[in-house]
């Protein structure tokens, strides 16, 4: 009989724990999987921006669910990172809103500043560009978000301006 695989043990940082258990207070308590999108976000933030698989099993130990529902969640919105990410990371949304009202140049005038394509990393790690579905703020398009700050009505003069103010934080 094959000995049952043991996954890494990666324990999650303490203070994650407690943010997620005031999450899990919010559910039924036996329904703690509620808590695996808020728990995603804590554990990815306090890692730098982005998640290992062995942070995600931890989650799942965690939420005492299989470690393949966390995946799910992970992999099915943009806004999880499976790979190092720059300090801002810069999501332009390119969904049909946004699409009409310019977001092709919006990719294209951050391509030409920051020097990198969609998904890649600036080499001084302080920008990543990525491109994601709908914000779900369609009447300012065409939209932006930076950390979690939406940016409005985007213009290439107004990319500069947020560029130079995040470059000097
Ligand atoms: S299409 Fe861009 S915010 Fe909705």
């Amino acid at each position: 009989m094959l000995a049952q695989q043991k996954r890494p043990a990666t324990s999650l940082a303490t203070e994650d724990c407690a943010e997620i258990d005031r999450w899990i207070a919010r559910y039924p308590a036996d329904q703690k999987q509620s808590a695996v999108m808020a728990a995603l976000r804590i554990v990815q933030d306090s890692n730098g921006g982005w998640l290992t698989t062995e942070l995600m099993d931890a989650i799942a130990d965690y939420l005492e669910i299989p470690p393949v529902a966390v995946y799910e969640v992970a992999t099915f919105y943009s806004m999880y990172e499976h790979k190092p990410v720059g300090k801002h990371k810069v999501c332009v949304c390119t969904n049909i809103s946004c699409q009409l009202r310019g977001s092709d140049e919006i990719v294209d005038h951050f391509k030409q500043k920051l020097g990198v394509g969609l998904g890649e990393t600036t080499p001084d790690n302080q920008f990543t560009l990525k491109e994601v579905e709908c914000l779900g703020a369609c009447a300012g398009a065409p939209v932006i978000q930076i950390g979690r700050q939406y940016h409005e009505h985007l213009t290439p003069e107004k990319i500069d301006e947020i560029l130079a103010t995040l470059a000097t934080s």
